[in-house]
């Protein structure tokens, strides 16, 4: 799947898809004249302000601006990234994606074995639903029946089952040309060491398909009938399936609705697909591991609220105190994490087909939001009225504050701490924040690790904290990202673009990091110490100086590509700025009843219509 696509073929392949088809399949458009209009998906509206037009190929919002062609709309209504909406639209015609370089035997190989694998995957899929249509599939209906899977939910989730025999799967595919060794490469047959045999992996159980995001069947997940062990068995790793990162209706979840804005965790199989039964079909389950950092980033760039939901007993709790490990570093502002806690004995199969949905809703809704959960938490099962429980109550939230990105939340828990404690919230802040240097001691020396258990005792009179820092922090902006990585790695600058026209123009930062640039080019620079002492004594210094103490939270070996991924942001911008101021004057003038030129026209449908724009 390396290598860049060629533009020869995206530029062929938007000739060859219509607009109007590929957004009528997502939004309800009618024929306006020469265009087709509907309610625009990417604002809320009441009446149509959104048009596509078949001659020119593009979407324009009259009412929020959104435009583009087939493939933006794609990535801006499915939330794919550029390759995966190309692929997408290759899909519907059936073409292959090229990629520059794929003529290399290897890559060759590669995409050969890939193919391979999903095609094989897909074949056993179906190769289990059907078998729970045939006769020898009448214990595992029973068993789904008895277990109240309406046919429809079924159907939704591809749920099929594996046949009691030792080989049906394995003739099956072996007939349609698949050789054993890439069945079990793919996990679907077991090779016996001892006997030399192989035999299928799944048998006599209830078989679910786990589906990447793109609904292709990667690996499997299949339960026992009765109460034999393991109760659930999954796929092993494989070349496409790797556990700790997939969800478990995630693809279904996006189904029932592309515009998912909260999402679910729960624990099984079973449970996400009761719950979609009854109509909660944002219900993702992770395949028996705790939930992963991985889960969490592709879970929050499709969505901005994820709901924990946890049994209500002790290993319920406990994976809780793990999942909020996990997630604090992840809480950038706009995020939102809430924990839900079930009773004692439930789970959300049973709890729902108990209580309805509607009950089942209101718990969702009723979750407690993560600075909630992280208090309660931290309060369990001490006598807040003493000093000491107290002084380890605090400890506990502090140092789970320090592991928050900067933002509101983090500030709204330093404030709620303060209230709760009636400790002076500046003194938390001191806390959490990297320690101010001393005077006289180099401002670059590394920060110890530091735990607030070890330094931060009661005394007497309450609490004991370091000195506050002179100054409030200010906040780091994405320039200020870039000054940062800067100060602690000067010799970054050589990754700056040579061109300064990417630096944003009206940021104050960035005139600080344009004139740092200059200097560290020039040569001179070298050390961060010899760059704050040419400021030293103004406000620009003490601002580097400040961020020179600022713990640089980006491993070494990641951070020339977060540079890379700073300055890239800001090309995007910039150029989508420039692009949109154009785009609106032209439109504008269209809208005052002047003519556009010919050569206008053409531009206007070049920028609605460039993909990267
Ligand atoms: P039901 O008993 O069918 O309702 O399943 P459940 O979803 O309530 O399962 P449970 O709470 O026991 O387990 C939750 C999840 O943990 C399951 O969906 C599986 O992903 C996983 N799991 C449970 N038992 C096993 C097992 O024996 N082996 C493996 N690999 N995973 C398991
Ligand atoms: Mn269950």
């Amino acid at each position: 799947m390396s290598g860049q696509i060629p533009q020869r073929f995206i530029d062929d392949l938007l000739a060859r898809v219509d607009v109007v088809e590929v957004v009528g399949e997502r939004v309800k458009l009618k024929k306006a004249g020469r265009n087709h209009s509907g309610l625009c998906p990417f604002h809320q509206e009441k009446s149509p302000s959104f048009t596509v037009s078949a001659d020119k190929q593009f979407y324009h919002c009259f009412g929020c601006g959104a435009h583009g062609n087939a493939l933006r709309f794609l990535m801006e209504y499915d939330k794919l990234r550029f390759p995966e909406a190309v692929e997408q639209l290759a899909g519907r015609l059936g073409l292959e994606v090229p990629r520059e370089g794929a003529d290399d035997p290897r890559a060759q190989a590669r995409e050969r074995k890939r193919k391979e694998g999903v095609n094989l995957l897909e074949l056993s899929a179906s190769y289990f639903r059907e078998r729970l249509k045939m006769p020898e599939g009448e214990s595992a209906r029973r068993y789904l029946a008895e277990r109240g899977l309406s046919p429809e939910v079924q159907q939704t989730f591809g749920i099929g089952c594996a046949p009691a025999g030792w080989e049906g799967l394995k003739r099956h595919l072996g007939e349609r040309g698949i050789a054993e060794s890439v069945q079990i490469e793919y996990g679907l047959l077991v090779h016996h060491e001892d006997s030399g045999r192989t035999y299928d992996r799944f048998r006599d159980r209830v078989m679910f398909p786990i589906r990447d995001i793109r609904g292709r069947t990667i690996a499997f997940g299949g339960r026992v009938l009765g109460d034999a062990k393991p109760k659930y068995l999954n796929s092993p790793e494989t070349p496409v399936f790797h556990k700790g990162r997939e969800l478990y209706g995630l693809y279904e979840a996006r189904q029932a609705d592309s515009r998912l804005e909260r999402v679910v965790i729960v624990e099984g199989y079973m449970d996400v697909v009761a719950l979609a039964q009854f109509g909660i079909r944002n219900a993702v389950a992770t395949l028996g591991t705790s939930t992963s950092e991985e889960h969490l980033s592709r879970l929050f760039r499709m969505v901005g609220e994820v709901v924990f939901c946890f049994d209500g007993d002790r290993a319920g709790r406990q994976a809780a105190t793990r999942a909020l490990e996990t997630v604090l570093p992840q809480m950038i502002d706009g995020r939102q994490a809430r924990f839900m806690f079930l009773p004692e004995g439930e789970d959300p199969d049973t709890l729902v087909r108990r209580e309805g949905p509607a009950a089942f809703e209101d718990r969702i809704t009723c979750a407690s939001p993560l600075s909630e959960f992280l208090f309660d938490h931290a309060a369990e099962g001490r006598d807040l009225a003493t000093i000491e429980a107290r002084e380890r109550f605090a400890s506990q939230v502090l140092a789970a504050i320090g592991k928050l990105p900067e933002g509101v939340l983090k500030s709204l828990l330093l404030g709620e701490l303060s209230r709760r404690t009636g400790v002076d919230q500046s003194r938390f802040e001191a806390l959490v924040a990297p320690a101010e240097a001393p005077p006289g001691e180099p401002p670059l020396a590394p920060e110890p690790e530091w735990r607030p258990e070890d330094e931060w005792r009661p005394d007497d009179e309450g609490y004991e904290a370091r000195p506050a820092p002179s100054k409030g922090r200010q906040s780091l902006g994405l320039m200020g990202r870039v000054l940062q990585l800067l100060v602690h790695e000067p010799r970054l600058v050589e990754r700056l673009p040579e061109a300064a026209d990417w630096y944003p123009e009206a940021d104050p930062e960035a005139r600080l990091c344009r004139e740092v640039e200059r200097l560290l080019r020039a040569g001179r620079y070298r050390s961060a110490q010899v760059l704050l002492a040419h400021f030293h004594g103004t406000p620009e210094g003490e601002r580097l100086a400040a961020l020179a103490r600022r713990e640089l939270l980006i491993p070494p070996g990641a951070r020339a590509a977060e540079l890379d991924g700073l300055v890239e942001h800001f090309q995007r911008h910039r150029l989508r700025s420039s692009r949109q101021e154009e785009v609106d004057a032209l439109l504008s003038k269209q809208q005052r009843g002047e003519r556009l030129s010919q050569e206008e026209r053409q531009q206007l449908m070049t920028l609605l219509a460039d993909p990267r724009g």
